[in-house]
């Protein structure tokens, strides 16, 4: 029995849809992430209990953030991005959060500088309150080692597995390869990203079209431990929407684009290695998407007449879908995160 909403949400599905092809799938993924974050911050007393726990939000985080500070009995103060929707805003209102949105912008670069400089200037004005760094502090990785282990045990590892996932913060990838790892060596890891993110070098390709949520970034995180990824695929929009649509349609799964962006990459590279098992993470459901993506569905690509373009340097990186092989490479050099949390050096757990 749960004790509360967040558990059950924080819990994800595992879904075999294929053949060696499994859907770790999650309602609203940061929600176990943001309940064990707070739960070690509260038991090593960093901070008081009813205190105000803040951060920077583009979406699911302030969700999980909100639903953990209710369980928890903490305040919660969000500055949010423009992409924070009516339905959202709305919730959080009632669970009691606050939040402040910054003005409309497309410039997806100073909307995150704003928020960034909103923090500071909060943090000086309560110094009470507590910053939860969630795209630095890796205490956002403590709350997927329970999903790691269940995946672990319920996918077995025979024949080698093979993750991947959407990188925003890192977390969720950097921490279930790192907990993977711990049980069996033989895990793969493959970042998804869009083009136009420094975090893995493609900031001088854009996307013509809308970006997808969630994932990829204008600013360095310390919280992606470049390190730990075998492979790195960037998928254009559409290609990420061929991928949503045929995850519905095929699998009946309904989730959101970077989803469809996972799956279409998890799919590639389960057949190049049929005797590996290979996970995708769903992160989010496609509530968010309907307009943007499914009604869009009659202009899907097939998925199968879509293939990456395999890349051996950033410079070849071109639209619509390109792969490189990474290899634990380090970060590129804009995509190097100093010190900018703010609380001194990172803590690694
Ligand atoms: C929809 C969606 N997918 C994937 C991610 C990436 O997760 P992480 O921040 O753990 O890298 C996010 C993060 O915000 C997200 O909102």
């Amino acid at each position: 029995m749960d004790e509360h909403i967040a558990e059950a949400i924080g819990r994800p599905d595992l879904i075999r849809v294929d053949d060696g092809l499994i859907c770790l799938r999650f309602e609203t993924m940061k929600v176990v992430s943001a309940l064990a974050a707070v739960r070690h911050l509260l038991d090593t007393g960093a901070v008081r209990p009813g205190a105000t726990l803040l951060d920077s939000s583009s979406g699911i985080y302030a969700y999980a953030l909100a639903l953990a500070c209710h369980r928890y009995g903490m305040g919660c103060h969000i500055v949010g991005s423009t992409t924070v929707d009516h339905t959202l805003r709305t919730q959080l209102a009632i669970l009691g959060a606050t939040l402040e949105q910054m003005p409309p912008s497309d410039d997806l670069k100073l909307d995150q500088k704003r928020r960034v400089a909103r923090v500071h200037e909060i943090l000086r004005e309560h110094p009470d309150h507590f910053w939860m760094r969630q795209y630095h502090d890796d205490i956002h990785y403590l709350g997927y080692r329970a999903v790691a282990d269940r995946l672990y045990a319920e996918a077995g590892a025979d024949g080698g597995l093979t993750l991947v996932g959407g990188v925003g913060s890192g977390a969720s990838t950097g921490a279930l390869a790192r907990y993977l790892r711990r049980r069996t060596p033989d895990v793969r890891l493959v970042g998804v990203q869009p083009f136009g993110s420094v975090t893995f070098g493609s900031e001088h390709v854009a996307d013509p079209e809308i970006i997808i949520a969630g994932i990829g970034s204008s600013i360095p995180f310390a919280n992606v431990s470049h390190a730990a990824y075998d492979a790195v695929h960037w998928l254009s929009f559409d290609t990420a929407l061929a991928g949503g649509v045929d995850l519905l349609r095929r699998h009946a799964v309904f989730a959101g684009l970077s989803t469809g962006a996972g799956y279409a990459t998890a799919r590639w590279e389960r057949a190049q290695a049929p005797g590996r098992t290979t996970v995708f993470i769903a992160a989010d459901t496609g509530h968010r998407y309907v307009d943007t993506v499914f009604a869009r569905h009659a202009e899907a690509a097939p998925l199968d007449t879509l293939a990456p373009r395999m890349v051996t340097s950033l410079d070849e990186l071109a639209l619509p879908w390109a792969r490189m092989e990474w290899a634990g490479a380090a970060a590129p050099a804009a995509a190097v995160a100093g010190t900018e949390g703010g609380r001194g050096p990172l803590q690694r757990t």
